[in-house]
């Protein structure tokens, strides 16, 4: 992993390494990747002014969030169907994440059990997809609470499945169809092929979605299996203030762009937000995080502001910071970094992007996270 050199550069190996359905699945976003794009750019719109002769050789990019101390401002956003793209992949993401002192969000839509997860890292979080069935809500929140996890992610902004045509393009959908093609791409991708795929049906079987319920879901691989996709659109704030009542852990709420989502959010009990687009995988067109950030951290004050979607450097995220976010979430590198260097592959990704934070505050001329601040940005 010599030639790695930035995050970005997990993206290139990646793309060789993976079959080309896998791949477009995890890079892909929705329609014309309007919003894909316009989370790239949004870091374009402000430059720093930096600060000269302060001393900053003790700085540290320690963070407090949620009663944790944190190694830098970052974590790992969740991701669906890790367990394809890298072998074990939730699991080695969420032990990169324990061993660097940062935190990994559990997505629901996984293919390991959310148990497993985390037995390996007790400070993991995980991140529900509403069942539609209130009963099916119920379960699944009783079952987050018995596997022991101290944090709920709760994401709104996927009330349906999105318009992916980029995956039916490529040939990816869930569950898998075995074809020519797709067997094809297997072949191509050796490396993959043994190490990932066929080493997982061998040591653990055949892999099947674990999280989206209380029960099991859907094979991986199937020719005849349809997928349990629920139809969340009649869901409300009232079923927040019922899962409120019900997790006595740190609730959170991710997916929100707009101020007066985020009010409701705190209003029914959140601990903290995630503005987010879905990294660009939801409504082509959404606006990009870091552009509604400002509103909703100055309409949310008694609470952490998180964000993910489009970060890739240390100075996104500073800028993230200046504009009041307490903590940016990153998500594909980390995939990537897992597929093609395992749990050694996402430990330095987070290394990485954790050396550019603190190389970009001294040359801001900040010491701690805290001090990063609007006045360090202009608009351009
Ligand atoms: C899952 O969360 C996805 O965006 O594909």
């Amino acid at each position: 992993m010599g030639h790695v050199l930035s995050l970005d550069d997990f993206e290139v190996a990646a793309r060789r390494h993976l079959p080309r359905p896998v791949f477009a699945y995890v890079s892909g976003g929705v329609e014309r990747n309007q919003s894909l794009r316009a989370n790239a750019r949004a870091f374009e719109a402000y430059e720093f002014v930096t600060r000269v002769l302060v001393d900053t050789s003790k700085r540290s990019t320690q963070t407090n969030l949620l009663g944790r101390t944190w190694s830098a401002p970052i974590g790992i956003a969740p991701m669906g169907i890790c367990a394809l793209s890298a072998y074990r992949g939730d699991l080695v993401l969420t032990q990169a994440a324990a061993h660097e002192k940062i935190p990994m969000v559990m997505s629901g839509s996984s293919l390991i059990r959310m148990e497993d997860i985390v037995q390996a890292n007790p400070q993991a979080w995980f991140q529900a997809y509403l069942p539609g069935a209130e009963a099916e809500i119920v379960a699944l929140v009783e079952r987050v609470k018995a596997a022991g996890y101290g944090t709920l992610v709760v994401t709104l902004d996927a009330s349906i499945a999105s318009n992916r045509e980029n995956n039916i393009r490529a040939g990816f959908s869930t569950p898998l169809r075995p074809s020519l093609p797709l067997a094809w791409q297997g072949l191509t991708h050796p490396r993959w092929l043994f190490g990932t795929f066929l080493k997982t049906i061998v040591r653990h079987g055949m892999p099947h979605f674990e999280n989206n319920y209380a029960r099991r879901g859907a094979p991986i691989l199937s020719a005849s299996v349809l997928r349990d996709f629920s139809d969340r659109g009649h869901l409300s704030w009232q079923h927040i203030r019922m899962i409120r009542a019900m997790w006595p852990g740190t609730l959170v709420i991710k997916g929100i762009l707009d101020v007066r989502d985020a009010r409701m959010a705190v209003e029914a009990g959140a601990d903290g937000l995630i503005v987010s687009n879905h990294g660009g995988r939801q409504l082509d067109g959404a606006v990009s995080p870091l552009r509604v950030l400002p509103a909703i951290v100055q309409a949310c004050p008694e609470l952490p502001v998180m964000i993910d979607s489009g970060f890739r450097r240390g100075t996104d995220v500073l800028k993230a910071l200046a504009l009041g976010a307490k903590f940016v979430f990153v998500g594909r590198p980390f995939n990537y970094a897992a597929a093609v260097g395992g749990e050694a592959g996402v430990r330095k990704a987070i290394t990485l992007l954790r050396d550019e934070i603190s190389r970009d505050m001294a040359m801001l001329g900040v010491s701690s996270v805290q001090d990063v601040a609007r006045d360090c940005l202009l608009e351009t």
